[in-house]
């Protein structure tokens, strides 16, 4: 097992991508402290997974002492800490006229002020582990869709915090920090968020080849399989990398053949 053994703290595994993730670091072999903002959906993973490898601890990851509180859990639960996988998010849509102060604080709050505060708060158990950082981007870091403006700018801080950490704590603590950027992916979320933006019903199984030139969008685990590598003692000193899991190049690419929109 590839994970055999290791703490991991993984914020937002109350569904989607954080969910796929900590399922599969488990299947691995670690234990998991699940964390999220639902109680119920957090304590039915709970259940999927069982409680000798997870503890599952509710709260808006935003709040003052949540970093330290999630450590200690940690801490208390399995004795350590391996890992910390920074991916709960708020996904919101705004634009220039929607994004407002209030809004724009709250999403770099929650995208990248929490993970920056909760590596912090671990770096003392990650240097003593050799642990590492795992930063759950998005595609959006580099522009972003127009209607995501508060989301990109938040993702793209966060972006440059996994590389400038990932440089100053592998060379002062030993402790590792890369990056993965999912691009288009299908949870449970993502299927109702489209809806509100006027997608079909059925939006996800007739994608246009712009978007999808597989013909569909990622799955969870597709980005949890990829997750694993970086978590796991097989990407060796790597450290300060991003990484983009999407269908096509984000940067250089062709230009379509297919123009029509998605409906
Ligand atoms: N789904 C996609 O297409 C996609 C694409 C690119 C990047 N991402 C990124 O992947 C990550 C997971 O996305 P997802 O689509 O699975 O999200 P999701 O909306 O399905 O789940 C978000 C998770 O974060 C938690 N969360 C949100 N706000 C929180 C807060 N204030 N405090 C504590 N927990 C909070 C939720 O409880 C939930 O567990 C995010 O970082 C997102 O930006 C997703």
């Amino acid at each position: 097992m590839r994970l055999e053994d290791k703490v991991i703290i993984v914020t937002g595994s109350t569904t989607g991508i954080g969910k796929a993730i900590a399922k599969r670091c488990v299947r691995e072999g670690a234990k998991v402290v699940l964390t999220g903002l639902e109680e119920n959906l957090g304590k039915e993973v709970l259940a999927e997974i069982g409680d000798a490898n997870a503890v599952f601890h509710a709260e808006d990851i935003s709040a003052d002492g949540c970093a330290d509180r999630l450590v200690s859990l940690a801490k208390k639960s399995f004795g350590k800490l391996d890992a910390i996988v920074n991916n709960a998010a708020w996904v919101v849509s705004s634009d220039i006229q929607t994004t407002d102060k209030y809004l724009l604080q709250k999403v770099i709050d929650v995208n990248t002020i929490a993970p920056f505060l909760l590596i912090q708060a671990g770096l003392e158990e990650l240097q003593k582990s050799r642990g590492c950082v795992l930063n759950i981007g998005s595609v959006n870091a580099y522009s972003g869709e127009p209607n995501l403006l508060g989301y990109s700018i938040s993702k793209g801080g966060l972006m440059t915090m996994t590389r400038n950490l990932g440089d100053a704590l592998m060379r002062d603590y030993g402790v590792r920090v890369n990056q993965i950027n999912p691009g288009w992916v299908l949870t449970e979320r993502e299927r109702e968020r489209k809806k509100l933006h006027g997608l079909s019903e059925t939006w996800y199984e007739k994608l246009p080849a712009m978007y999808a030139p597989s013909g569909r969008i990622l799955w969870p685990e597709e980005i949890a399989a990829a997750a694993v590598y970086w978590l796991s003692d097989e990407s060796g000193p790597i450290s300060g990398q991003v990484v983009d899991l999407e269908q096509h190049p984000m940067i250089g690419r062709n230009a379509p053949k297919d123009t029509s929109t998605i409906n």
